[in-house]
């Protein structure tokens, strides 16, 4: 019988069968897949589970924080957080190809994360999120934007040398039962059905070269929109939403003053299964909220774009 509860304590065995006193690492990202994961190994192996997350300073708004309090602080779960944010905008600077950021972007992760293992002794068991339509999706291609994010968001370039097996509790699921999942497990409802998050993260919504005070004020923006989104009980009528930063600067006055400053562009929209996506029409004095308190709170912004285009043929990040 499908429930939650009979899968999640199927998992758990088979989890203990396969690990039995061994030691298990995982690459904790934040999202739902690692999360889940996270929590049911807790569950399953306690102490013998270690998790590594990678703060490459591209997150959004008190992430990082968020990510530690609930799992560290609150479950118990051992976590050691790798502080990268320099190491990542170093090796950023002066690039503004699209695809070459993510190679960097993908590149940093898999060194820091090997880096952090490596200090690890005795770890036999590398634990991946990894759902049913990831297996498809390999199997099926690869190449392309898909292949580049599992491999980053999975882990799956690590060096041979560290000679892992694998454990993937969650590789026969669909998203909707990872969530359920979640759920049983203990973990709170808008963790478990947030929206889909990109591995490279800020990094490519920072239009061209990424740097640390265009992701402060990007991380401002999109918490202000994530926030009024909630509030009008809109973010779960969306599929996914976010701020854009855009380079660019423009006119604006405030009372007798001149400004010129930044452009940030909002996005979101509605999909089933991000193929194709509409834009989210979201009501007018939701936006002209928003736009006001960007532009109001956000000294380095003058003005607020919202992006009515659809995908295809546009997509549905920036970059
Ligand atoms: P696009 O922009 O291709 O996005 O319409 C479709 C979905 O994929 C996500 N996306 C990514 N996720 N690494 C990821 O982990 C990436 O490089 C990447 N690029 C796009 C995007 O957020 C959307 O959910």
């Amino acid at each position: 019988l499908w429930t939650p509860a009979n899968i999640v304590e199927d998992a758990i065995e088979k989890v203990r069968a396969q690990v039995g006193e061994q030691k298990v690492l995982l690459g904790l990202s934040g999202g739902v897949d690692s999360s889940v994961v996270a929590a049911l190994l807790h569950k399953a192996i306690g102490a013998q589970l270690t998790c590594v997350f990678v703060d490459n300073g591209l997150l959004r708004k008190n992430e990082g924080d968020q990510v530690m309090d609930m799992f560290a602080k609150n479950m118990g779960v051992k976590v050691i957080r790798a502080d990268a944010e320099d190491a990542f905008l170093n090796k950023l600077a002066g690039e503004a190809d699209p695809e070459k950021k993510r190679k960097i972007i993908g590149n940093m992760f898999i060194d820091i994360f090997d880096q952090e293992a490596t200090k690890l002794k005795d770890v036999n068991f590398l634990a991946q999120g990894t759902i049913y339509p990831d297996v498809i999706e390999s199997a099926a291609s690869k190449t392309g934007k898909a292949h580049v994010i599992k491999s980053h968001h999975n882990v799956g370039g690590l060096p041979d040398d560290m000679a892992m097996d694998l454990v993937e509790p969650l590789r026969e699921l669909f998203k909707d039962e990872v969530r359920r999942i979640g759920l049983e497990l203990g973990l709170p409802y808008d963790m478990v059905y947030r929206h889909p998050f990109p591995g490279p993260g800020l990094g490519v919504r920072i239009l061209g070269e990424v740097k640390r005070e265009y992701a402060d004020i990007l991380r401002e923006a999109d918490a202000i929109f994530l926030e009024e989104l909630h509030r009008a009980d809109w973010y779960h009528k969306t599929s996914q939403a976010f701020a854009v930063f855009l380079p660019v600067k423009s006119v604006g006055v405030v009372g007798d003053a001149r400004r010129y400053e930044y452009v940030i562009a909002l996005r979101a929209v509605e999909t089933i299964d991000f193929m194709t996506a509409r834009w989210a029409h979201l009501p007018y004095e939701l936006l002209e909220t928003v736009s006001n308190r960007i532009i109001n709170e956000i000294k380095q912004v003058s003005r607020v774009a919202y992006d009515v285009s659809s995908k295809p043929p546009a997509t549905i990040e920036w970059e």
